[in-house]
């Protein structure tokens, strides 16, 4: 069973993938079920990566995290999400990016904010 938004990794090829319609099905991947992942919300230890959101003109910007994170091939953000109640808005990065995203989004539209590292996981506020 599968909940719209949730986000689903293969741990054998590295396959990140989201859900956009709900259903009864078990996600698998390389023969093998895929692992829902649970957003971290408290940083610890030396990268940061919970996203920090600022108001700018009635959009946001979406920096990720208080201390810049790296934006190396090997070790890099992949992707910025705003979720309102009805809406995702995803921003796709690339190495050597910056780890951050404008999205002309209200704050107060705002129920969560997210982000994927392609080592440490997902992460939230
Ligand atoms: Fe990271």
């Amino acid at each position: 069973m599968t909940l719209l938004r949730e986000i689903y990794h293969c741990s054998v090829c590295g396959n990140v993938v989201e859900v956009v319609n709900e259903q009864a099905g078990e996600l698998k991947c390389c023969e093998k079920p895929m692992n829902k992942l649970s957003a971290k919300k408290e940083d610890a230890g030396q990268e940061k990566h919970v996203p920090v959101v600022e108001e700018t003109n009635g959009c946001i910007k979406v920096k990720v995290g208080s201390l810049e994170h790296p934006m190396l091939k090997e070790h890099h953000i992949k992707f910025i999400e705003v979720l309102t109640a009805d809406q995702v808005h995803r921003a796709e990065l690339k190495p050597g990016q910056k780890p951050e995203a404008k999205f002309c989004v209200k704050k107060s539209d705002v129920v969560e904010v997210r982000e994927w590292c392609n080592v440490h996981g997902l992460w939230k506020v």
